[in-house]
């Protein structure tokens, strides 16, 4: 049987009826009626039934049709009949059809599945059988049983769609693809590097690239103007349901642009791949400071799905006589607060006492909570006697509440702790009450941000070295004034997830290294690890900026995935190991004294 003129098993319609056609795929399900055997064949398009009859096929045929296995690959050739009335299949794109088969090759069998690959039932609107959910590392193990799934297949099919759209854009923008190395020096984002032994140069290594930042910036150097790169990044960082130790960006980055370039051009992308999806985003996305996003949402990707900002409260209790409130408020701390507005009924004063301030609150860092509920316009609450009457009024109307709304406040003398509580308690809130509306996305570029902050080992960027702070004339052994310095950097986050963030870049050596100086770098360390970027940096380097998009993200939002392994061909499970190829693994002894990193065992 050969391939010539073959059919497509999804491609299959009533106007295919009376055609001779050849079709290839797998035994998607089987149904044996003694004399009569339907199968579905299923191949990338979709599935159609398969009738084995003695009317049509020879008794030599039926005889192999009955060997037949779930996910045996298959050759038929049949005719296309329309499907007897009552026996059409509406879930089936090819239901009111079938094809009685005149010939089989079996071109491959399988062994008895792990899982259930079908998702299709044979009979209309029956149940599948073994559908239940598979334990993802089983998943994984089998990848290539799991992306027969239609399901799967149509999320990798649409991720291609998706990337075909953004070359195809930026191709007519003017962006070139460029492709930058992956065997090459660290290239800091935050996270530690993947480690290369080199085998020529022993003790020297690679490092696996986080981003292609400064090969980028030096793209722009070089004058291509636009570069994008849709690209693998590597960073060996803690595992969340949304990272992946190697994972795709849509990196890019251009010439003589400023901020308002990267808005216009990021937004025309997201809208269009959105719209691969069915999903409309509205244009222009908004844009919000770090600090009102911190100071209203408690997160620098505020999801703004729904209310519940934060209110600031503290002036109210300026004159308290409320102990605890006036120790913070002298303590230089702060009060803010959220109202749930009509959910006395959910939040009774048992869940807020019991659940809130004693259990749920402490647990995210707060050490305590207060709660009013609004009970026929009055304050009730187990301290609501210790606010005077002015005050009650006063926060009845900061917080706009009415009867059956629900008032909490998180004071603290650390703004920190406030609004991370707060912020941590809003998302709580609003998963508990329902109050989060499915099918609708909320775009927000995020900018503004502090160029650096304070961590554990001194100051670090906040998003990398290269960004370009507001204003150049900063003393890099100046902490205090270094922390109030602003960057030119935005973020894109759309439903409280980070999908991209990108800045305009430092384009002068000097202004460069005294940032590396800013963040304590050595003479040395800067000469050894950037070196060779300063130089470049001292040859006409053009103003210029950029953006990635992390596509695993972008695409798994699109698609309404419950994570971003969905969307990955070959994903790492969530203790970043590979079940099917089990990697990472053991090297020989051997390979590492090659590698200059072991020395060769004595001999006994
Ligand atoms: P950044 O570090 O913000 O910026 O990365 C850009 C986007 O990449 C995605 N991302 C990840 N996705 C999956 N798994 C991970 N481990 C992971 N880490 C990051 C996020 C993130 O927003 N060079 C800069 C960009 C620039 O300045 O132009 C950069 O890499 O969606």
């Amino acid at each position: 049987m050969s391939n010539q003129g073959r059919s497509y098993c999804g491609e299959l319609r009533l106007s295919n009826v009376g055609c001779e056609v050849k079709i290839n795929g797998w035994v998607d399900a089987l149904r044996d009626h003694g004399e009569v055997l339907f199968i579905h064949v299923r191949d990338r398009s979709g599935l159609v039934q398969v009738v084995f009859s003695p009317e049509f096929a020879s008794d030599k045929i039926c005889k192999r049709a009955a060997k037949l296995r779930k996910e045996f690959c298959i050759a038929v050739c049949g005719q296309v009949v329309k499907r007897e009335k009552g026996t059409e299949n509406p879930y089936l794109e090819t239901g009111q059809i079938e094809v009685m088969a005149t010939d089989l090759s079996i071109l491959s069998k399988a062994k008895r599945l792990p899982f259930q690959i079908s998702e299709k039932a044979m009979i209309a609107g029956a149940n599948i059988k073994g559908m239940g959910p598979v334990a993802e590392d089983l998943r994984l193990q089998y990848r290539y049983l799991d992306l027969r799934r239609p399901t799967m297949q149509d999320y990798l099919i649409k991720r291609h769609r998706i990337h075909k759209c953004i070359r195809d854009y930026l191709d007519e923008q003017g962006f070139i693809e460029v492709e930058t190395p992956v065997l090459t020096k660290s290239t800091p984002e935050g996270a530690r590097d993947y480690l290369v032994p080199s085998r020529v140069h022993h003790k020297h290594f690679y490092a696996l690239p986080q981003s292609p930042q400064i090969f980028k910036q030096l793209l722009m150097i070089s004058g291509f103007e636009r570069y994008f790169q849709i690209v693998k990044c590597f960073r060996d960082e803690d595992l969340r349901p949304n990272r992946q130790p190697e994972f795709t960006q849509l990196d890019l980055e251009a010439s003589f642009i400023d901020e308002d370039f990267i808005y216009k051009l990021i937004e025309e992308v997201t809208v269009k791949i959105f719209a691969v999806g069915g999903i409309s985003l509205p244009q222009p996305f908004p844009k919000m400071t770090y600090q009102e996003a911190m100071d209203t949402t408690g997160s620098d990707r505020p999801d703004l799905r729904f209310g519940l900002r934060f209110v600031e409260a503290t002036d109210i209790f300026k004159k308290t006589g409320y102990g605890i409130f006036r120790q913070i408020i002298d303590r230089g701390g702060c009060i803010k607060g959220i109202n749930v507005k009509g959910e006395s009924e959910k939040l009774s004063k048992n869940v807020l006492q019991n659940e809130y301030a004693k259990q749920i609150v402490p647990g995210f860092g707060a050490r305590g909570m207060t709660w009013m509920r609004v009970i026929e316009g009055q304050l009730e609450s187990n301290i609501v006697q210790f606010f005077s009457k002015e005050e009650q009024r006063a926060i009845i109307k900061r917080f706009g509440a009415e009867s059956d709304d629900v008032i909490i406040m998180i004071a603290d003398s650390s703004y920190e702790v406030v609004t991370s509580v707060l912020g941590l308690l809003r998302l709580h809130l609003a998963v508990r009450l329902d109050l989060i509306p499915q099918g609708v996305f909320h775009p927000v570029w995020v900018i503004n941000f502090p160029l650096f902050k304070l961590g554990d080992k001194g100051i670090t960027s906040i998003h990398h070295p290269f960004t370009a702070p507001d204003h150049i004339n900063f003393d890099p052994t100046d902490h205090k004034a270094l922390l109030e310095l602003h960057s030119r950097s935005y973020d894109l986050v759309i439903n409280g997830e980070e999908l991209g963030g990108g800045s305009i870049r430092i384009n002068n050596s000097e202004v460069q290294h005294r940032i590396f100086q800013a963040l304590g770098l050595s003479e040395e360390e800067v000469k050894e690890k950037f070196g060779f970027f300063l130089r470049a940096l001292d040859y006409g380097a053009p103003p210029h900026g950029g953006i990635a998009l992390g596509m695993d993200r972008v695409v798994s939002m699109i698609l309404g995935t419950s994570s971003i392994r969905e969307v990955m061909a070959f994903p790492k499970n969530r203790s970043a190991y590979c079940p099917l190829t089990d990697a990472p693994a053991m090297v020989a002894r051997e390979h590492l004294t090659e590698l200059g990193l072991l020395y060769p065992s004595k001999p006994k």
